[in-house]
């Protein structure tokens, strides 16, 4: 079977605050395009914004094992397509 590729939006408070909100509509359109080759999720605090507060690059989405600092959607559809190679 295929490896699917895990995408994890994180909608904690600081990432919300931070405009994660901006990112939810990758919960809606990643499916549409990329269908069961990756899942998408919002995710509670992934933990990361208490690490590195004081520098803090939130809001943080984790594509597998790789996390995004100041996630876009552009970045994230990059990141995929960048594991889809
Ligand atoms: S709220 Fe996103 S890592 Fe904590």
């Amino acid at each position: 079977m295929e490896k699917q590729i895990s995408v994890k939006v994180c909608l904690g408070t600081t990432c919300f605050v931070m405009g994660s909100s901006n990112l939810q509509e990758l919960i809606e359109t990643v499916p549409k395009k990329y269908g069961n080759k990756v899942d998408v999720a919002g995710v509670p605090c992934l933990g990361l914004c208490s690490i590195d507060w004081e520098f803090s690059k939130a809001p943080y989405v984790k594509v597998d094992d790789e996390i995004i600092k100041e996630a876009t959607v552009e970045k994230v559809l990059k990141a995929i397509d960048e594991k889809l190679k």
